[in-house]
């Protein structure tokens, strides 16, 4: 099967080869290509180029994109959409006035989440997750991280994993996986007992039946401790899984020191981020992570973009799709709170949310940008006047076609 897309108004983000991720005032830069076409061949990006120089070719179809913009699937690298009820119990106490932590301590939060999830089967987790799955791909995400975390059983944190690898395999999206077994501590356990489950149990447990990539701990204060998520961490690495932490989230929780010292690939969140936190960043390999629908839902303060952009960081942008923190899988609406609420561009925002969450989940070499040899994962919009207008136009649906692996996509 090949196809050709042409006319294209603008293909959005043309990058030659293939970049680790862009960084600080790198990010204002958002490479397009106008009255272009794409030929799509055998799953991949096979070649793009100016209209007046389109192949002559006769693929097996043509899809005329005049006055529609041609973008590279978002990679939404942080969530966790394998979960089994959703919350809004939870969200009316906190409309009422509750935190967070206050509703967590009522037998709200994830130990609610976890009692929902124990109780429900592994294929009825499947179809309701497949359902987020399909919404998501719909919102113009191709590839996709999903955590474990609201099992906190041994076979229900499994189960999790399970689900989440079956979405890989009915549904075109790129699954990445982590385990987050250390979500919350269950009231079943001592501190001490359900962290010895985690490290002597879990993991190798998970290791075993291969059911993840990262390892993930919530290093927050009420969950757990730089030293428990070091532990953890460690454990973890000796069993293959890369760290990748859930940090800085509600305090300044030292979770950005631990995920540096662990070599995680990203720390996530960064709601709390003080001076020492953007230096603690500077040089090295891990990629901040923002996840501006918690802020938007908890109504916490937003993290500090501009200040990290300016130190010269990247900064990746990703859902966290949740039914405790943010319910919400939508893509297109990160890229407008990114814009509108932590005052990052237009091309900022793109660019955190296709090359640097491909980063995030090792898959820059394949997804996250209009590049040659790349998996043929793109939408199309429909008839805009500027990429810009996608974030602008908060909450709308502008995405007409999606095709991902080469494949157009029918719902
Ligand atoms: O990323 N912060 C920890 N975990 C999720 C929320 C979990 C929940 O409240 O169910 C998050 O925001
Ligand atoms: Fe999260």
């Amino acid at each position: 099967m090949d196809i050709l897309i042409k006319n294209i108004k603008q293909l959005v983000q043309v990058r030659p080869q293939s970049l680790k991720w862009v960084a600080g005032a790198d990010m204002a830069d958002l490479p397009v290509l106008d009255d272009a076409y794409l030929y799509i061949k055998n799953g991949l990006i096979s070649d793009y180029g100016s209209m007046k120089d389109q192949p002559q070719i006769s693929p097996d179809k043509v899809i005329d994109a005049t006055n529609k913009f041609v973008f590279p699937s978002f990679v939404d690298s942080h969530t966790h959409l394998v979960y089994a009820a959703s919350r809004e119990e939870e969200f009316v106490d906190k409309i009422k006035g509750l935190s967070y932590q206050e509703i967590a301590a009522r037998g709200g939060g994830i130990l609610n989440s976890a009692k929902k999830l124990q109780q429900t089967s592994e294929e009825e987790l499947l179809e309701r997750a497949l359902k987020r799955a399909w919404e998501v791909i719909g919102f113009g995400t191709g590839a996709i991280e999903i955590k474990s975390g609201y099992g906190l059983t041994l076979e229900d944190e499994l189960k999790i994993l399970r689900v989440a690898k079956r979405i890989g395999e009915e549904t075109p999206l790129t699954v990445k996986t982590t385990f987050l077994g250390a979500h919350a501590f269950p009231k079943e356990y001592s501190r001490e007992d359900y962290i010895k489950l985690i490290k002597e149990e879990m993991i190798p447990a998970v290791a075993e039946e291969q059911l993840a990539d990262y390892i993930d701990a919530f290093c927050e204060e009420g969950f757990f401790t730089v030293a428990e998520t070091e532990e953890i961490m460690e454990v973890g690495k000796s069993y293959g899984l890369v760290p990748k932490i859930h940090a800085n989230q509600l305090s300044i929780s030292g979770g950005v020191q631990v995920g540096v010292k662990t070599g995680a690939i990203s720390v996530d969140h960064l709601e709390a981020m003080g001076d020492e936190e953007i230096e603690a960043l500077k040089g090295t390999d891990v990629m901040p992570t923002l996840l501006p629908g918690a802020a938007f839902y908890l109504g916490t303060s937003f993290p500090p973009a501009r200040d990290m952009l300016k130190a010269g960081l990247p900064l990746a942008l990703a859902t966290d799709y949740n039914p405790g923190s943010a319910p919400c899988g939508k893509m297109p609406f990160m890229l407008s709170l990114a814009c509108i609420k932590m005052k990052m561009t237009p091309e900022e925002a793109f660019n955190a949310a296709t090359i640097n969450t491909a980063y995030a989940i090792d898959l820059g070499d394949t997804h996250g940008s209009i590049t040659k040899g790349k998996i043929a994962n793109v939408f199309i919009s429909s008839e805009i006047s500027s990429y810009s207008y996608m974030p602008y136009a908060f909450g709308a649906n502008l995405i007409d076609q999606v095709i991902l692996n080469g494949e157009v996509i029918t719902q």
